[in-house]
């Protein structure tokens, strides 16, 4: 049976019609937010899932994987790993440029972030072409880190994203 938690969580997911524009149902997750009960539902589950697999890192994705990783991170004992838009961190960074609908964008990480083996688990809102993940799995690779899955409250059904490695049951 499934979980009696997951419905809560989708129930609490607002979408929103033609946003960012017109044709788009944008899901938004800070209705959910704004419901603690459900907000940590929807953390436990994947602390639940992760928990006592030696991850060593969770790598989040800028926005909105900034909102869910840390709390995962800190439940289950990993770092925190922030994968960034270009030219907001720091210190040296490797970069993965990858494709979008429209145009290019870029994911940066720190040099020595991750160790070569590091356990990872890269968390973000939701999937719909798998194009953001995949360059967050690459990045992570290059750096010899081993990406053990990806974990995101939502999965948009109308894409497949087969050349990424992601169970269905990380889309909660
Ligand atoms: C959204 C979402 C994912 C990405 C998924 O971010 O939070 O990061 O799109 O799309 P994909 O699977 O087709 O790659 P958005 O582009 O809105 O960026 P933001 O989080 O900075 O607002």
């Amino acid at each position: 049976a499934a979980d009696p938690r997951l419905q809560g969580i989708s129930d609490a997911i607002r979408v929103v019609p033609h946003f960012p524009k017109p044709g788009i149902m944008f899901n938004d997750i800070t209705a959910l937010l704004l419901r603690p009960g459900v907000f940590k539902d929807a953390v436990d589950l994947f602390v639940e899932r992760y928990r006592g697999m030696g991850i060593a890192a969770v790598a989040g994705i800028e926005a909105r994987g900034f909102i869910f990783g840390p709390a995962i991170a800190l439940a289950i004992g990993a770092k925190f790993i922030p994968l960034r838009k270009p030219g907001k961190l720091p210190g040296a960074v490797i970069s993965e440029n990858y494709t979008l609908e429209y145009g290019t964008d870029c994911l940066e990480m720190h040099v020595g972030a991750v160790e070569p083996g590091d356990r990872v688990v890269v968390v973000d809102d939701l999937v719909a072409t798998g194009g953001t993940l995949s360059a967050a799995i690459k990045l992570l690779e290059r750096a010899a880190a081993d990406v053990v899955e990806c974990a995101c409250l939502i999965g948009l059904p109308k894409f497949k994203v087969p050349h990424i490695r992601i169970s269905k049951k990380t889309c909660i």
